[in-house]
């Protein structure tokens, strides 16, 4: 019986201390968040619809899709090239925007974006970040959240906003400039 005690005692003991560490190391955490550098980094984001060679394709539609202005219930999975500057071929890559977006308003045309942005070249080669949000894509400006992240990236909070460069309402072309706010 007094063993018993003891050794729930001690099971006891051990859960307290177990608890007292992860909150040392939660705290820990949340000190070491404070000593985060935030990344400006601004980018053009080339959906090409158009052409031999899109890197923007419609994968699935509702039967309601053809009849709404709003496109509603579209899907579009895209491997958008992502350049310094706006001019597709003239500026240097920098990566590629991967992920799907997805028409989800109803009466205005707003995509929900979800997408990688990998970068393939410079100091953050190899690392991406996630960003998942509300494009309403005929507002001057659409703020997005970015979620995620890895490599230089890791444990990024931030934002993203994106502005329409270009439109081509014959192709359906678009060139978005985006400027990314990254803690990390
Ligand atoms: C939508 O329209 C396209 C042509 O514009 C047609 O090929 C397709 O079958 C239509 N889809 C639906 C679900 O009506
Ligand atoms: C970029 O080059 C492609 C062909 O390589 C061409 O079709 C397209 O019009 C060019 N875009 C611009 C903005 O010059
Ligand atoms: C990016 O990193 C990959 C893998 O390490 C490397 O092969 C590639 O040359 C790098 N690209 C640039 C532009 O530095």
């Amino acid at each position: 019986m007094a063993a018993m005690l003891i050794s729930r005692r001690s099971i006891q003991l051990v859960l307290v201390v177990a608890a007292v560490v992860a909150i040392a190391g939660a705290v820990h955490a949340a000190a070491g968040e404070t000593t985060a550098t935030t990344t400006h980094i601004k980018v053009y984001w080339h959906d090409v619809v158009s052409g031999p060679s899109p890197t923007a394709v419609q994968v699935a539609r509702a039967a309601t899709t053809n009849s709404s202005a709003s496109f509603f219930g579209a899907v579009v999975v895209i491997d958008d090239p992502l350049t310094s500057g706006p001019d597709l071929n003239a500026s240097s890559p920098v990566g590629r925007a991967q992920g799907t977006y997805v028409s989800a308003g109803k009466d205005t045309v707003a995509l929900l974006m979800n997408m990688n942005f990998v970068f393939q070249s410079g100091r953050y080669n190899g690392s991406t970040v996630a960003i998942m949000g509300r494009n309403e894509v005929f507002a001057a400006v659409r703020e997005m959240a970015v979620v995620g992240g890895t490599g230089v990236f890791r444990w990024a909070r931030g934002y993203a906003q994106a502005r329409t460069h270009t439109f081509d309402m014959k192709t359906g072309d678009a060139t978005v400039e985006y400027n990314l706010y990254i803690n990390h």
